[in-house]
């Protein structure tokens, strides 16, 4: 840190260097707490993308990554996971200053990020091919579990190391190289990161980073002719045309994207559990989370009783410095989302949604210039309007109320994401009826917002492709070949398929 009046500069890390982008040129990133600029950033470009593609494919093909053994990998993955723990409130200190996000929350994330390293290094050394017992004689088949290539991860700025961790863990595992782009918004802590990974030893050229904006340097890094897959995380529009820009060079996708998820209160549930858990699911992070629960779906028969405990406890949400161990709700990451987040409170009120709590930009003295938004619920909300369908990114809960399960499931399902939900019930066949009849990659009854590395993440229909974490997704890293060896003493006729 270069002091008050002076903003922190930043270097790339590309080829196992620290590195200036091309043109020379740096942007701003903005302390979303003080609301203004506190870091440059080199502004990348294609010529960077290049560089960088270039030096994984390199480390891919020549280097000495290519020829470690997959314990080895295993051991530099580990390494890294223990030189996290050292740093874990440094990098966290670092996001909040970019991000805005809780120090609180900031600190127990990167230290917890550590155990994807853990997990996907001990798991280098498990992947296994296999020996078919293939149905032709003196025949021998079996088959190889080899790494996709070069890996583009695209990260968006709400978590943006614990993200990166879901898509590098797996994929060094996996024996590939990668490029990873961070956010505009929030690349610091990547770049901070980074100390970490050349400190461990990773071969130069095996992780890179490189930063700017998302057309200049993101669409370059997924048209490059030498990259191989493409992990997102991000928005359903930018998703989809990184698809797009995938599928030209038949490249690999996987994508994390939004949500609009369903918070499902039924009248048997622990009520304060359960307003507790809305809370968590829409407030948390100031609401800047894919796996949001922006919509609450309650029974009728409780649905006042509810609104006034959950209005009443949210009414108590500490507003401030993110650094603060007592703050609750934070800023918003950036001033376009900031716009955003206003704009879906004016488009609410115009479809006739009725704001008890909050419904404007936070004037609270503890938030000085900060982009703060009062935590919002929104009751009168039905499920065709705007509000209900769109993802907000931010502290908006829509309120909605429903008669029984099969009304419940009907409103859940009818969006066009499917990302999470949660279901607060003490019945215990509600309870996985509902998990078997919403629409949802991830469903947690009677609590909300839990990961692990040990358990899959995604998203159904609209919400994206292919899975984070657990075990199998290391195949989303990988691709199968198959390998014939004839045993036969000659070769028969040649002119029929064998
Ligand atoms: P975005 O989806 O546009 O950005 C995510 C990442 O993609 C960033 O690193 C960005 O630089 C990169 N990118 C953008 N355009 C690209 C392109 N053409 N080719 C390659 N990379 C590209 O998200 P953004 O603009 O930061 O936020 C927009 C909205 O997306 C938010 O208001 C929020 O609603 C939503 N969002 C959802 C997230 C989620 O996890 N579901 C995360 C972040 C934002
Ligand atoms: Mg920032």
């Amino acid at each position: 840190m270069d002091g008050d009046t002076q903003l922190s500069k930043f270097k790339m890390w590309i080829g196992g260097e620290w590195v200036e982008s091309a043109s020379g040129e740096y942007f701003e990133s903005d302390n979303p707490f003080l609301g203004k600029p506190w870091a440059l950033i080199p502004k990348g470009n294609a010529q960077d993308a290049d560089r960088a593609i270039r030096a994984a494919h390199e480390a891919l093909t020549k280097g000495p990554w290519g020829k470690m053994t997959a314990t080895q990998r295993g051991a530099l993955l580990r390494k890294l996971g223990d030189l996290i723990g050292p740093e874990s409130k440094q990098l966290a200190e670092v996001e909040v200053r970019d991000n805005g996000k809780l120090f609180a929350e900031m600190s127990a994330q990167t230290a917890y990020m550590a155990q994807w390293y853990y997990y996907f290094g001990g798991l280098a050394d498990k992947i296994e091919g296999s020996v078919i017992p293939i149905d032709k004689p003196d025949t021998f088949n079996y088959t190889r579990q080899e790494p996709i290539g070069v890996v583009v991860a695209i990260i968006p700025w709400n978590s943006p190391l614990l993200l990166t961790a879901w898509k590098l863990a797996p994929a060094l595992a996996a024996g590939c190289t990668v490029v990873i782009k961070p956010s505009e918004f929030t690349s610091a802590s990547t770049l901070e990161f980074m100390k970490l990974i050349e400190q461990a030893g990773f071969p130069p050229g095996v992780v890179n980073v490189v930063t700017g904006f998302g057309a200049e340097v993101g669409g370059p890094l997924v048209e490059h002719p030498l990259t191989n897959k493409v992990a997102f995380t991000g928005s359903d529009r930018t998703g989809a045309m990184i698809y797009q820009a995938a599928a030209k060079g038949m490249k690999r996708v996987t994508m994390e994207l939004g949500g609009k998820s369903p918070n499902i209160v039924f009248d048997d549930a622990e009520i304060d559990n359960a307003v507790k858990g809305v809370i968590s699911g829409i407030f948390a992070a100031t609401g800047q989370t894919c796996i949001a629960g922006s919509r609450l779906l309650v029974q009728k028969s409780i649905h006042d009783q509810f609104v006034d405990k959950l209005v009443a406890l949210a009414g108590t949400a500490k507003m401030g410095n993110p650094m603060n161990a007592d703050t609750q709700v934070g800023p918003v990451t950036n001033p376009p989302q900031f716009r955003k987040i206003l704009d879906y409170l004016d488009i609410a009120k115009g479809e006739g949604a009725n704001p008890v709590l909050g419904g404007s930009k936070a004037n609270r003295p503890e938030c000085g210039d900060g982009w703060f938004v009062e935590p919002t619920i929104f009751t009168g909300v039905n499920n065709r309007m705007r509000i209900a369908q769109e993802e907000v990114f931010g502290p908006v809960l829509s309120v909605i109320p429903f008669e029984d399960e099969d009304q419940a499931i009907e409103i859940g399902n009818d969006v066009v994401f499917g990302l999470a939900a949660g279901v607060w019930t003490q019945n215990m066949r509600r309870a996985f009826k509902m998990a078997e009849r919403l629409q949802a990659g991830t469903v947690w009854v009677n609590t909300y917002r839990a990961v692990s590395y040990l358990s899959p993440f995604g998203g159904y229909k609209k919400s994206g492709i292919g899975r984070e974490s657990g075990q199998d997704m290391i195949r989303e890293y990988l691709q199968t070949k198959s390998v014939w060896i004839s045993l036969a003493t000659e070769v028969p006729n040649p002119f029929v398929l064998r």
